[in-house]
């Protein structure tokens, strides 16, 4: 799927817009249609970008083919949100070898590849992982935990895992599996876990879409979520703060996807030949059962 704006020419000034191709990895989360949207709403010609958007599905080799695409569309800047972190090697040599400059985006890429990107934005997947970490061990700290995996080998998944299990220790994971970021996944996954690990007291979902779906088996096998079997999560979109504010989910670390101005500014930054830092961190927090009231809900623009 491919959207963009008609190549600008003409009245306008036209020729100064940015082109820029984004490949954005899928839109597989609530998160992920949040984020889409802010870049959507943030890349635009009002802001000096010519934007070509192409959806990948959450498959790699999709992605390959886009990035492939905008280097033979000679863009001025190519943007994208890697679904794993490896095997971007021979893409991002050959985009280097057109003299593109790399803008990445959320997720992180693992490679041999010399200087490979310009300038990242994105979340500390990691710290997001501690702060889930720190509120298990401190309010279940005997918790037999089933962790409800992202996509295997993204970066959200990987550093996730590794800063919440630094805190609560390998030994409280009694069972992990991956739902790939999805609800049905999450829900298909959990339903195996409750089977096979029956001594689960506490899931941590790599996203809120996951531990929705968590919330359906749970529901279906008879018990009750969030009280029978905890759930922590990662994200805050809108479903996820209901279900907290439902006492379903009883812990929610933020993943903010709306970042789309501060990405449109580092891309003319880029553009410009200006300095940029080499990673911008957006800003997060967390939110507990009684932090929240259906107000803060409601507003909630995602
Ligand atoms: O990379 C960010 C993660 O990707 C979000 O936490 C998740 O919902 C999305 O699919």
């Amino acid at each position: 799927e491919e959207t963009g704006t008609a190549a600008a020419g003409g009245e306008g000034g036209g020729d100064e817009l940015v082109r820029v191709g984004f490949s954005q990895l899928g839109a597989e989360s609530g998160w992920r249609t949040a984020n889409t949207e802010s870049i959507q709403a943030s890349l635009t010609e009002e802001n000096g970008i010519d934007l070509t958007f192409v959806d990948a599905q959450q498959r790699q080799e999709n992605q390959i083919r886009a990035l492939r695409d905008f280097v033979s569309q000679d863009m001025d800047i190519i943007a994208f949100s890697p679904v794993i972190e490896t095997g971007w090697d021979q893409v991002l040599q050959e985009i280097k070898d057109a003299g593109i400059p790399v803008v990445l985006v959320d997720r992180t890429v693992d490679t041999t590849v010399e200087d490979p990107f310009v300038t990242w934005i994105g979340s500390d997947f990691r710290a997001e992982g501690v702060t889930a970490g720190e509120w298990v061990a401190e309010n279940f700290p005997d918790a037999n935990i089933f962790e409800l995996q992202g996509t295997l080998g993204s970066g959200a998944q990987v550093d996730r895992q590794e800063g919440f299990r630094e805190v609560v220790g390998d030994d409280a994971i009694v069972g992990e599996a991956s739902g790939n970021f999805t609800r049905a996944e999450g829900r298909t996954a959990m339903e195996a876990a409750l089977q096979a690990y029956p001594d689960t007291d506490l899931v941590f979902a790599h996203n809120d879409d996951m531990g929705l779906g968590a919330i359906e088996a749970i529901e279906a096998a008879g018990m009750v979520p969030g009280e029978d079997i905890a759930i922590v999560t990662v994200d805050a979109v809108k479903d996820g703060m209901q279900a907290l504010l439902d006492g379903k989910f009883n812990y929610v670390v933020e993943c903010n996807p709306v970042f789309g101005d501060q990405l449109a500014e580092l891309i003319q930054q880029v553009h410009a030949g200006e300095e940029v830092p080499e990673q911008t961190f957006v800003e997060e927090t967390a939110f507990e059962q009684a932090d929240i009231d259906q107000a803060f809900v409601d507003e909630r623009p995602y």
